[in-house]
């Protein structure tokens, strides 16, 4: 989030932290960034300006979800089935991209046996990103 702060400010995008569980888990640092880089980037370009994009973790039982909200356009309920695949981007086009960024935090997901779900919002206008790992059990 610290990363992305420069991109949320030119864009007067409210980036926030809404909720902080402990939540601990096992993998690799690498592909855990890659994927929250990617989700929260998404939520700030894609939101127009004032909006608002709210991280949250979530600790829920053997698992922790972390959920990024944002109030921008969301993704049309025909175009959500091809979000992952590479190079796909969703209409309007008119922000620069590769359309990659979602294909590759997909595939880190799988590999940290982690699921990677979007989905509009229901509480408002704006998507849903969710990341759900499992939490390592932490004995001492
Ligand atoms: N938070 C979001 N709000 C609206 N549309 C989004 C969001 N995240 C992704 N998208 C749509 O999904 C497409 C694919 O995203 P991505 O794979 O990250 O590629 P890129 O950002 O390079 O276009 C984007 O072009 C955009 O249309
Ligand atoms: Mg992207």
């Amino acid at each position: 989030m610290a990363s992305l702060t420069p991109l949320a400010e030119s864009r007067r995008i409210d980036l926030g932290i809404t909720c902080q569980d402990r939540a601990i888990t096992i993998g690799s640092l690498a592909d855990f960034e890659v994927i929250l880089d990617n989700l929260v980037e998404n939520a700030v370009r894609y939101t127009p300006p004032t909006g608002t994009v709210d991280v949250a973790v979530v600790a829920a039982g053997q698992e922790a979800r972390i959920e990024i909200r944002d109030t921008g356009p969301g993704i049309a309920e025909e175009e959500m089935p091809r979000v992952f695949e590479r190079f796909f981007r969703a209409k309007p086009q008119d922000s620069e991209g590769s359309g990659l960024g979602l294909s590759i935090a997909k595939a880190a997901a799988e590999r940290q046996g982690a699921r990677l779900a979007l989905a509009m919002r229901e509480d408002g206008p704006g998507l849903v990103a969710c990341l759900i790992v499992r939490m390592a059990s932490m004995k001492a």
